[in-house]
């Protein structure tokens, strides 16, 4: 450590959060430190960063010898007591925290594609080295999420999380439904205000969430989760013709993370885009916030809400770690993270889970599509709720539609059987595409 308490941060990557890192440390440096018993100064000595040459007009009051495009040296470099990894990637950034890891050095993170598809490597060494890493920003930006499942809800069973946990989809659908804009159009505004990953795939095919409902699932049930195991379909199929539909049933369309223990002990994990009822608090979350619902048998239901990305709000949870992991340095036990209680654990398979649907056929319109579709749906057991085409005003006889089905509850699996028979008949031109319909009850 560093003389008196001044603790040397390294500092991989500087990007949005990155640099946000860096505005909060100048900003409330003083602050922080008059909060942390010792007077704890938190100061950047190294900034890891990919091009040397790249402009960073904004950050001008950065000296030029913080920076390096060589990790080992930043991790290697005594001055460094605490590595924060913000550059993303499963590559380099697993390096990075290994390195450090096994130079004793505590690390922070945002990165929660890198602890859900190898935090059971990187847990494993900080365990083996008693090194902690601490991982506040990879769920839900500004959210104080991780905390409250490792610490404030220790002593519940955890019976389920509801949320909205991926703010780039949430900005888009709302984007989309309020102002009108297209897709791409509205995929835009998101990268440009840093809410979206370097690879936006990641925010519209939802595996972003799915890695944080990844992280929270681990947390809650003490087994690892291997990401192949569960459901994950992203906003990346919704049209306006759904968003529309659904607000005129009286329903918004989220990304919906669903995270639940079932009583045979099988825990249920998807992430779908789902109509969920006006009446129901997570249709309010709009733009780039997320809400969490945890529900704990001792603590009954809470709802965490706040800004799911961003510089500012993403900052704001690393600076915490930082102070967290800064206060044990030194200490023993510092491993802090997925500590497996359970030998192994069972995902539900999604073919088991059990929801009413939203299903949109593109079809040739030509008289009986609808009876022959029902036909196939009856065969399998499965009710109709009610059946919309919308009409091409600009068209109104025009040959391809689309052709709404409402649902009634029943397991996946039995609509995926029917609906591999309604894609094979010769006038369904392309994959249904499917939403669940939640109650949130
Ligand atoms: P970003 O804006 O793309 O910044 C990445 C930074 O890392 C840049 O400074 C880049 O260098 C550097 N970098 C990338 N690859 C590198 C490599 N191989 N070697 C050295 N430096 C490298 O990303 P970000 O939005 O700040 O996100 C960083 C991490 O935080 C990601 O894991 C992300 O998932 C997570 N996160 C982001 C948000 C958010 O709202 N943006 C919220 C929560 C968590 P250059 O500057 O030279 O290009
Ligand atoms: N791209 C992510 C999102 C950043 O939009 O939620 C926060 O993890």
């Amino acid at each position: 450590m560093n003389s008196c308490s001044s603790i040397g941060i390294g500092l991989a990557g500087f990007g949005t959060v990155g640099s946000g890192v860096w505005n909060t440390l100048q900003r409330n440096g003083k602050l922080i430190s008059e909060r942390t018993a010792g007077g704890t100064l938190l100061e950047i000595v190294r900034i890891l960063v990919r091009d040397l040459h790249k402009s960073r007009a904004t950050h001008e009051d950065v000296p030029t010898e913080l920076f390096t495009t060589d990790w080992h040296a930043l991790v290697n470099d005594p001055a460094v007591d605490i590595v924060v990894e913000l550059i993303g990637g499963t590559t380099d950034a697993f390096e990075i925290v290994a390195a450090a890891l096994r130079a004793k050095k505590p690390v922070v993170t945002g990165n929660k594609a890198l602890l859900a598809e190898r935090g059971r490597e990187l847990f494993a060494l900080s365990l083996e080295h008693d090194t902690p890493i601490h991982f506040e920003a990879a769920v839900a930006g500004g959210i104080p999420i991780i905390r409250t499942v490792q610490d404030s809800f220790i002593g519940n069973r955890i019976l389920s999380f509801s949320g909205i946990i991926n703010g780039t989809s949430n900005y888009i659908l709302g984007r989309m439904t309020d102002a009108g804009l297209t897709f791409e159009e509205a995929l835009g505004e998101a990268q440009a205000l840093g809410y979206a990953e370097a690879d936006p795939a990641l925010d519209v095919n939802g595996w972003d969430a799915a890695h944080k409902a990844i992280l929270l699932a681990t947390l809650a049930y003490g087994f690892p989760i291997d990401p192949k195991e569960i459901h994950v379909s992203g906003i990346d199929q919704v049209r306006p013709t759904d968003i529309h539909f659904a607000k005129s049933l009286g329903y918004a369309v989220k990304l919906l993370a669903v995270i639940r223990e079932h009583e045979d002990g099988s825990v249920e994990l998807r992430l779908q885009p789902s109509f969920i009822p006006k009446s129901n608090i997570l249709a309010s979350v709009h733009g780039v916030f997320n809400a969490v619902a945890v529900h704990g048998d001792a603590a009954g239901e809470s709802l965490f809400y706040g800004r799911g990305a961003g510089q500012d709000p993403t900052a704001s949870s690393v600076v915490a770690d930082l102070v967290e992991a800064a206060r044990s340095l030194g200490q023993a036990s510092g491993h802090r993270g997925f500590l497996p209680y359970r030998e192994s654990g069972r995902i539900m398979p999604v073919s088991e889970t059990s929801t009413a649907y939203y299903v949109r056929f593109d079809v040739t319109d030509r008289p009986g599509v609808i009876a022959e579709i029902a036909k196939i749906l009856a065969e399998h057991r499965i009710g109709i709720s009610g059946t919309h085409s919308p009409v091409n005003p600009n068209n109104p006889d025009a040959a391809f539609v689309d052709m709404v089905f409402l649902l009634h509850t029943c397991p996946f699996g039995q609509l995926q059987e029917a609906l591999l028979e309604v894609k094979a008949l010769d006038c369904v031109n392309s994959s249904p595409v499917v939403f669940r319909i939640e109650s949130l009850s």
